[in-house]
């Protein structure tokens, strides 16, 4: 049996994002909070890093800003990036209200200072990064967690998966969601909708992010008629383990921050012939330097050395990558860690303004399934957990002061079955996921030409005619919605990348080395408008 429930507001997504949304809203709403797998599974949990902000009484908004504008190679929203960034300092104080735990200065020697450590990452010209050693998004993530399931008035659903979103008068009033326990689709109604649901970047053979980071939101809501933007701009990450057991294990910009080199399989290191900034120039620029050694010398790999800091500075700063390098039989202490680059954020999304708000009356879309401007052409390290909750408290406040006018919900159809059967043919979903991330890893990665694009285009135009007509046949699993949204963002993504004529941060093509004069966004528009 389908089921239907009511709330104020449906939040779709547990990640950083989806739980501030939750936790800023007033105890007199009643909230659903739902995630696809367990609360903890999205990529908020394993952000190793930090969060940027203004915290030092050296550092300062305009420096901030600044930096925030370079990484973003001239295509940041320059509102967007003041508007986050002067929010800093009042997002990391709700942070440790709520209890979060983050590194104080001098900790490791016991020393109790309320003073936070500060680490730098690439871009940066200050140490502003406040962290959990490197497992900040698990102290976050925790934290945020039991707030929630603390809260009367937040109802949590866990392994239930968003189709699509319910639009009617014009409005979003709500969204089909798959439980995965019963395999049927429930009808969740509510005033205000947020999509919280991550990135996209599963797009990609190789990635840091954890399953699941397949870009639903993204797709759902352009199924649905808004608008999203600079899609070409996938951030791949220099440095993750490169090892056969390793999975998809990220070793941090912060080891690079705290003094940590690149070296070649010989043992030189490159970065000062690609960029003055060496190893803290914006990840586009270390990433493509990467890409570019290993390709010129057929490398498998290049080197991650911080063997000059002693092991117990590595054990307190670096816990999480020490234990997982020496289960891999590597000892970083003593010698250098084999990395390469791999996809690791999706920097466009869903088109939102200050308040999260898309296109769609009753919609908004918060954290990194967006695109509020605050990126470019390039996120700097760290400065996406910030987006998360600067904006999740900006819906969140628009969110409560317009609930009251909101119109009735009005009556909706139960999701219909009735066409459908059993897939007997699954092996159709695990081959056409692993093709679409493959030709996306060769077509349209760090470096691109316009008949990779091309032929990018192609692959993906057939896959989604396969996939709409298994879609119609079956019913739907967890795996197919993933891989029809995957599909749908992948040929967004390239086709951003398609009308991106010019090299600018992290979109790099051989047919246009060089940046225009002016930048602008990649603005997609769906053919169909909002209802
Ligand atoms: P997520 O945390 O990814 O959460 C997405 C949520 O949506 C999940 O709960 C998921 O279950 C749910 N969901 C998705 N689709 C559906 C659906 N269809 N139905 C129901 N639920 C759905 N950023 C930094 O600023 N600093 C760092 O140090 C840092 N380190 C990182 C390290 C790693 C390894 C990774 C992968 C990322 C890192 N990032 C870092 C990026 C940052 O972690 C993410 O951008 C940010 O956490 C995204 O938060 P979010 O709330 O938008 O999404
Ligand atoms: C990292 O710790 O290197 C990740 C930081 C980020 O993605 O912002």
């Amino acid at each position: 049996m389908t089921q239907s429930h009511v709330h104020d507001v449906l939040v779709i997504g547990s990640g950083a994002a989806g739980l501030t949304v939750a936790l800023r809203l007033p105890t007199t709403c009643r909230v659903a909070l739902l995630s696809k797998a367990d609360l903890n599974q999205g990529s908020t949990w394993w952000a190793q890093g930090g969060m940027a902000a203004v915290l030092h009484n050296r550092d300062t908004v305009d420096s901030h800003v600044a930096d925030t504008l370079a990484a973003g190679a001239g295509l940041c929203r320059h509102e967007a990036v003041e508007f986050t960034v002067r929010n800093s300092r009042r997002c990391v104080e709700w942070l440790v209200d709520q209890g979060v735990d983050f590194d104080l200065r001098d900790a490791a020697s016991g020393q109790i200072r309320r003073e936070f450590h500060l680490t730098m990452e690439g871009g940066h010209s200050h140490r502003r990064i406040i962290h959990a050693a490197d497992r900040t998004g698990r102290a976050i993530s925790e934290v945020l967690t039991d707030k929630a399931a603390a809260a009367h008035n937040i109802e949590i659903f866990t392994h239930r998966v968003a189709v699509d979103l319910v639009v009617s008068e014009g409005r979003c009033q709500g969204a089909y969601i798959l439980d995965q326990e019963s395999g049927h689709v429930d009808l969740f109604q509510a005033s205000a909708v947020v999509l919280a649901t991550g990135g996209a970047s599963k797009a990609y053979l190789y990635t840091s992010n954890p399953d699941g980071a397949s870009g639903d939101g993204i797709a759902m809501a352009w199924r649905a008629g808004c608008r999203v933007a600079n899609l070409e701009f996938n951030q791949f990450h220099p440095t993750c383990l490169y090892h056969p057991e390793a999975g998809s294990f990220l070793v941090t910009e912060a080891i690079r921050g705290e003094g940590g080199k690149l070296l070649l399989p010989n043992g030189e290191p490159f970065m000062r012939a690609f960029d003055d900034r060496g190893e803290l120039a914006p990840r586009d620029v270390v990433a493509r330097a990467i890409d570019h050694e290993m390709k010129r010398l057929g490398a498998d790999c290049v080197f991650l050395d911080i063997s000059h800091q002693s092991s117990d500075f590595l054990s307190s700063h670096f816990p999480t990558v020490m234990s997982r390098c020496m289960a891999l039989g590597i000892d970083i202490s003593a010698e250098p860690i084999p990395v390469v680059p791999a996809a690791h954020y999706t920097c466009g999304g869903i088109l939102v303004d200050h308040y999260s708000r898309t296109d769609l009356p009753g919609l908004y879309a918060v954290g990194e399934t967006s695109c509020t401007g605050l990126h470019g052409a390039n996120r700097m390290a760290s400065n996406s957990l910030l987006e998360c909750v600067v904006y999740a408290e900006s819906a969140a406040s628009h969110i409560v002061r317009h609930l009251e006018q909101i119109p009735t919900l009005t009556p909706a159809d139960a999701w219909d079955e009735s066409q459908v059967t059993d897939s007997d043919e699954d092996v159709v979903i695990s081959h056409n996921w692993d093709e679409l991330r493959r030709f996306m890893w060769d077509y349209v990665g760090i470096v691109r030409t316009n008949k990779r694009l091309q032929r990018a285009l192609h692959r993906v135009e057939l896959l989604q005619a396969e996939i709409a007509e298994y879609y119609g046949n079956y019913k739907v699993s967890n795996d197919l919605l993933e891989l029809r949204n995957l599909a749908m963002v992948a040929e967004l993504m390239i086709r951003c990348a398609i009308l991106r004529q010019e090299s600018r941060g992290l979109h790099y093509t051989l047919d246009y080395p060089n940046k225009l004069p002016v930048a602008r966004d990649t603005i997609l528009q769906p053919q169909r408008p909002p209802a």
